[in-house]
């Protein structure tokens, strides 16, 4: 059988970074490997059901061969159910591997449904409000009290830093709230004091670690986000970190995301939120990856092919092993997440194959945590902006 890989994506993004970048890494792979590579944009598929059985047209004519897998990058702030998730759903419904899944992208288009899916789990997350019913922003300056001021304001379809407030007290959030626009719901956030300014995002492919970068504020504000001016670096991860970033991207069912992570005094990280259409241009930069690289190592070696070529090499360890009786070597891969499709044991995944499993974590550099005791008694944000701005001056003469 050929095996066969397509991307897909969306015509107002595919001229960014990314895709960009996914197509080059995804047309050179799949030549490298013979493996039949196609590009399509969402608005080019028909969907079609005839004779009860699923198909697929593109430009007025029917397809005939269909990928084993597709990596898809929707823009997720505009994702909509009722036709991109419908689009991906098609194809998940007639066999094929998508690279994020339709329900894990769900989990992400939603801040306040991306918490709910980790709510239950011993997931650290700072508390969290909405409400039910439309345009009820301002029953929540009362209902909202328990969480203190400031208080997060955040949209729930927010992205890039821009729907996210820091609500002084009652009186600020009550003139936000003639501002508000109501296309989605908001949510209420503690506000983690500590981290003003600044989180580390963590990318993961397959569900491992790939890089962590710090980001920074250079501005004040308390979004960090590159895309308002943050500044980035490459940043060492913690065990806990690490582990809370691989659990939070397997309850989300992800193969592809960026978490942002928030700082606490204690070293300790609570979790800010998951993207599943993370950018990256900011994090190659400061990590000197090539996560589009890896992303396509990554989606290659989900093909049918490549798992059955792993399960041989994992019996000829096996057996070797048990001639030997001596440990197999062994390196991580990024294993899919409920890789139930894959129909391989657990251990399958941890086998050596191709480029991406010689995908290291970079040479780090200390994130400084601040201690309580060495808080200046200035108020919070003053004091915290002068360290991030003492930060994000030495993240720019280390950059430049
Ligand atoms: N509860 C919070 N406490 C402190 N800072 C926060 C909090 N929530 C968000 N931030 C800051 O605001 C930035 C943007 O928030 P985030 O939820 O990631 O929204 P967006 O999708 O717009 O990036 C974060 O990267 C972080 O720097
Ligand atoms: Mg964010």
């Amino acid at each position: 059988m050929c095996s066969r890989v397509w991307f897909v994506t969306d015509r107002r993004i595919h001229q960014e970074y990314p895709q960009v970048q996914i197509l080059r890494a995804l047309k050179q792979r799949c030549a490298e490997d013979d493996v039949e590579f196609r590009y399509l944009l969402m608005d080019q598929i028909v969907l079609t059901i005839t004779d009860g059985q699923l198909g697929l047209r593109v430009e007025q004519e029917m397809v005939t061969s269909y990928p084993q897998v597709a990596v898809v990058r929707v823009p997720t702030p505009w994702v909509q159910s009722d036709s991109d998730i419908t689009v991906l759903r098609h194809l998940e419904k007639m066999g094929c591997r998508l690279v994020n899944r339709p329900q894990a992208i769900l989990n992400c288009v939603n801040k306040f449904w991306t918490f709910q899916e980790l709510a239950g789990h011993g997931v650290p997350l700072p508390d969290t409000y909405s409400y039910g019913g439309h345009d009820n922003f301002r029953k929540m300056i009362d209902e909202a009290e328990p969480l203190g001021y400031p208080v997060v304001v955040k949209n729930a379809r927010g992205h890039r830093g821009k729907a996210v407030f820091l609500a002084r007290d009652k009186h600020h959030l009550s003139d936000l709230s003639h501002l508000i626009r109501h296309e989605a719901p908001y949510l209420f956030q503690e506000y983690v004091r500590e981290s003003h300014g600044r989180d580390v995002r963590v990318v993961l492919v397959g569900g491992r670690v790939i890089g962590s970068m710090l980001r920074c504020s250079t501005d004040g504000r308390m979004q960090s986000n590159c895309s308002l001016g943050g500044v980035g670096m490459m940043c060492p991860l913690s065990e806990q970190g690490k582990q809370l970033a691989v659990q939070v991207s397997n309850i989300l069912g992800m193969d592809i995301c960026g978490i942002d992570l928030l700082q606490l005094n204690d070293g300790s990280f609570v979790v800010c939120e998951a993207n599943a259409n993370v950018g990256f241009i900011a994090f190659d930069q400061a990590c000197g990856l090539d996560v589009a690289g890896i992303i396509a190592d990554y989606a290659l070696s989900l093909l049918p092919s490549r798992l059955l070529t792993r399960k041989m090499s994992l019996l000829s360890v096996v057996s070797s092993a048990s001639e030997t009786s001596s440990e197999p070597e062994v390196c991580p891969i990024p294993c899919p997440p409920g890789s139930t499709n894959a129909g391989l044991p657990e251990a399958v995944c941890t086998m050596s194959v191709g480029s991406t499993s010689s995908e290291s974590d970079p040479e780090l550099v200390e994130v400084p945590a601040l201690s309580r005791s060495s808080q200046p008694a200035l108020p919070p944000e003053t004091s915290t902006y002068n360290i991030n701005s003492l930060l994000a001056n030495e993240i720019k003469l280390l950059t430049e």
